[in-house]
Parts: C-alpha cells; structure tokens; sequence
C-alpha cells in the first residue's frame, strides 16, 4: 500500500516534467505547433490564403501586383539570382565547406540564407521541400512555364504578415496564435478559420518592415549573407537626421498605395525620391583679345527624400 502511494506520489510530481515538453510554447521562432511540410505543396498549403480573398477584395487585388506576392522571382532578377546562388553552392569549389555537391543534398539550411526574408515559411519545412524547390527555381530561370508558375506560389502572402511576422516581442508579446488574424483591433473576425482578431503590436510600424528589410550582413548563418538594408539606413540615417515617417506612411498610405507597396516601379514614388534644383549662371569672358568664350556655371542640388538610401542594397 505505502508503495503503491509512494509510486504515486513519485508519478504526480513527475508529471509537470513529463508534460512540459507539450504544453510549454517553444522559445524559438515559433510555438512549435506547426508539422513541417514534406512537399512544396504542402508549404503551400500550410500558408493557404484563399479564404481571405472573397472578403478582402481591394486587399487582395493590391498584393498581387506587388512583389510580395512572387518574392522568389521579382522583377526575374531575383529569380536568376537564386538560381545562381543554388548553383554556387553545389558547384563543389565555391563553398567547399558547404556539404552538398547535388541539388539532392541541398538542406533547408542552404536556402535559409536567401530564404529568411524572400520565403520566411521555409523553415518549417523538411529538407526534401528543399531540394524539390531548388529543382522548381532551377528549371523556372531555365524558361520552364510550369515550374515558375509552382515558384509564383510560394509567397509573402496575407497569413505570413498578418500572422507569421505579426509578432517580434515573443517573450513579451507572446507567441502568434494560429487560429487568429493579426491587426490593428481586436475583436470577431468572421473567417471560418481564424475567427479572431487581434493585436499586433507592431503592423503599423518600421520594425514590422524591417524583419525582412534589413539591417546589415545576416552573420547568424554559417555563410552570411547581405541583401535588403533598408531597415538599417531607415534607422541610422533617416530617423537621426530628423525623419518622422515610418515604412507604412511612404509606402502605403500616402497616394493610397495600399497592399501594392511600390518602389521606383511606381511614377509617383520615383517622383517623390528626390529633390533636385538647378542654378545655371551663363557669362562669358575674355579669352583673347577680340575672343570671347561662352561658360555657364551649373549647380544641380540633389536631396534624397527616401527613408533610406537609395539604391538598396
Ligand atoms: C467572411 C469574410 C472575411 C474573411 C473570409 C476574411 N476576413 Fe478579414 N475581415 C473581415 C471583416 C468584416 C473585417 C472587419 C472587422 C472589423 O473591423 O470589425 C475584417 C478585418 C480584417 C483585418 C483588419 C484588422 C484590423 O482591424 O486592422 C485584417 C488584417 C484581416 N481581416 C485579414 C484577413 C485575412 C488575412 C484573411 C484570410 C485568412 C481574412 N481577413 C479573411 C471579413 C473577412
Ligand atoms: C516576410 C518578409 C517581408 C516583409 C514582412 C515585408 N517585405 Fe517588402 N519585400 C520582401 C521581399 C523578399 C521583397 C523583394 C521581392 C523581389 O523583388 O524579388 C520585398 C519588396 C518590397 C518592395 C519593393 C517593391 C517594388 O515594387 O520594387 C517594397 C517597397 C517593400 N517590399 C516594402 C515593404 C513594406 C513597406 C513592408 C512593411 C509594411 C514590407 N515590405 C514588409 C520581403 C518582405
Ligand atoms: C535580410 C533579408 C534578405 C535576405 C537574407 C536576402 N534578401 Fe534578397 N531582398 C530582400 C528584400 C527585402 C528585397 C527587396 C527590396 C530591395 O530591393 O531592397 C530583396 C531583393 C533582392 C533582389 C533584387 C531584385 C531586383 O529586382 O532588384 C535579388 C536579386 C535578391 N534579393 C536575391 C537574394 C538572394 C539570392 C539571397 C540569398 C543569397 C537574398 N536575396 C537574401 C531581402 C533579403
Ligand atoms: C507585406 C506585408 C503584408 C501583406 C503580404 C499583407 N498585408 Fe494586409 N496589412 C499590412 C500592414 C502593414 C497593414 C497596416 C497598414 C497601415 O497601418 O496603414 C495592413 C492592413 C490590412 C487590413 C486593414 C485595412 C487596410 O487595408 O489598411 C486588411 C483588411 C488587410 N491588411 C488584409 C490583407 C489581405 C487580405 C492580404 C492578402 C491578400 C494582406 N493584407 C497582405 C501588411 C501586409
Ligand atoms: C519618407 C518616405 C519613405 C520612408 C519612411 C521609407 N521609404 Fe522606402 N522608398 C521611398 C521612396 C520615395 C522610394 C523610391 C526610390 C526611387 O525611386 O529610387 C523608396 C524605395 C524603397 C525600396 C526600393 C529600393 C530599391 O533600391 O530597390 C524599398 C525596398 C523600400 N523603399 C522599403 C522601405 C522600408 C522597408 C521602409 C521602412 C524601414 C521604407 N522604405 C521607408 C520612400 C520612403
């Protein structure tokens, strides 16, 4: 009897640690709760945001003209890019180090280092998503219509904002919860699957931007690499030189940009990037006797108005 209690007792305080594992949020990236896909179509899927359009027309209609909406082919600049970085890191020579001589024995950690920012979801995918993608952007920059189309599906769509990325202050804010919809309110939300509405505490700011809009190197990876630094001149340039504006106000709400997000694509963000004025003072002078040369002196002021240098990069 006193045994059978003690053993118990032993398994009633055995239990929390027994538990824990499943009940605690991770303290990484995410809960944790998501199942990795093992298919480029169950990535897909995973993030699926067909729902949202029937309700969020005008939302929808923005987003799929910006580059969000393809973020691994771009203006195809992109496209070729990561084709030739999957080809550098498989070449055997540039990166000896890097353990893959194949696309087969591409891992998602090879990707990452693009994928951070152009494909965020990727890491809650199994390596074999790496290699069936790296073949699919591999045949799409070779001209192949059907792959691009399957690379044009893998997107920074409506649940990656406003659900993935809606959150940087986890230990704070707490971890995204799946069944919601971030905003700017909290409240119903009459999709039938995310029936919630809650609050981002940062949607409406540069930060929310910034994740994927760069700072610098990204030296977390075992090969950094740099591309978008947006962010960085954002907040070492712009803002101590006086700059009030966030991302959202010059690229979205100013000239109801919208979901569209343009750059320079867009006449009326090109026109609103720099100020230029030109003095021009013509004179002439006496070279020689009887000779005189005509000189103009021309001063052209150049002002970036941008948040942030440009060109990025
Ligand atoms: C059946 C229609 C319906 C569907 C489906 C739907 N929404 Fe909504 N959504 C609404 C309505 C209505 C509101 C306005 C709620 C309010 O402000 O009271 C709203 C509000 C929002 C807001 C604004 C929150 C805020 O206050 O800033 C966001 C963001 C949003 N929805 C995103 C989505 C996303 C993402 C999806 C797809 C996963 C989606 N919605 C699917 C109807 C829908
Ligand atoms: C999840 C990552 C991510 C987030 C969050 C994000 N972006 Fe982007 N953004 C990208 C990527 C990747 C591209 C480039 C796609 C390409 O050119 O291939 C891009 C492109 C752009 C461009 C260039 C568009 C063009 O037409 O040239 C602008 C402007 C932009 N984003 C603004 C924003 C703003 C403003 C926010 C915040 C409201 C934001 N982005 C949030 C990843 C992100
Ligand atoms: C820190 C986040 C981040 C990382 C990491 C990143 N990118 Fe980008 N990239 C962006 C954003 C955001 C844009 C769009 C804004 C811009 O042009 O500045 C962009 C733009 C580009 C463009 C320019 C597109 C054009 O039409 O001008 C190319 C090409 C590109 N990325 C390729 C890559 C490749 C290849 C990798 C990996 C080696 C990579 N990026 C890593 C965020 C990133
Ligand atoms: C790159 C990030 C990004 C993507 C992708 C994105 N949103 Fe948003 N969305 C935002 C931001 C940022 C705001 C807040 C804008 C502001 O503060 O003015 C917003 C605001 C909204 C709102 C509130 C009303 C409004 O228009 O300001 C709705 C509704 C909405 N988004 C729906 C969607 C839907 C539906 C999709 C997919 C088709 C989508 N969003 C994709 C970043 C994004
Ligand atoms: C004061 C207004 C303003 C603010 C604030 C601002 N931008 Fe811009 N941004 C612009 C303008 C204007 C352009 C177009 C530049 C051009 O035509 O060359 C631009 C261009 C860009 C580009 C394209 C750059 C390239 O070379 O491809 C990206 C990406 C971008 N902005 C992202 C952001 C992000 C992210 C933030 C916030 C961290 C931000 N912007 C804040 C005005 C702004």
């Amino acid at each position: 009897m006193v045994k059978r209690s003690l053993w118990l007792l032993s398994l009633f305080l055995l239990l929390p640690f027994v538990l824990l594992p499943f009940v605690l949020p991770g303290i990484g990236y995410s809960q944790g709760e998501i199942k990795k896909a093992k298919t480029v179509d169950e990535l897909i899927k995973m993030f699926d945001y067909s729902s949202c359009i029937q309700c969020h027309q005008k939302e929808y209609e923005e987003w799929s003209k910006s580059f969000h909406a393809f973020p691994l082919v771009g203006s195809m600049r992109t496209l070729a890019s990561w084709a030739s970085t999957i080809r550098l890191i498989i070449d055997g020579k540039t990166y000896p180090y890097a353990n893959a001589r194949r696309v087969e024995d591409l891992k998602v950690e090879h990707l990452m280092i693009c994928a951070k920012c152009h494909l965020p979801q990727l890491k809650y995918a199994e390596d074999s998503v790496a290699v069936e993608l790296a073949k699919l952007v591999l045949s799409a920059a070779e001209g192949d219509e059907k792959a691009l189309e399957k690379v044009k599906q893998l997107n920074i769509n409506c649940l990656i904002c406003h659900q993935e990325v809606a959150i940087v202050h986890k230990w704070r804010d707490g971890f995204v919860d799946r069944s919601a919809v971030y905003g700017k309110t909290e409240g119903f939300h009459p999709d039938p699957k995310y029936g919630k509405l809650k609050k981002s505490p940062i949607i409406d700011r540069a930060v929310f931007c910034g994740q994927c809009h760069g700072l610098g190197p990204n030296f977390e990876f075992p090969h950094p690499s740099q591309c978008a630094t947006a962010y960085g001149s954002y907040l070492h340039a712009y803002i101590p030189s006086g700059g009030t504006k966030t991302c959202q106000d010059c690229h979205m709400r100013e000239d109801n940009l919208g979901h569209f997000m343009p750059a320079y694509r867009d006449k009326r963000m090109a026109k609103k990037a720099v100020d230029y004025s030109v003095e021009v003072i013509p004179y002439s002078y006496l070279h020689k006797p009887g000779v005189y040369h005509n000189k103009a002196r021309v001063v052209v002021k150049m002002t970036n108005k941008a948040g942030h240098r440009i060109p990025d990069g």
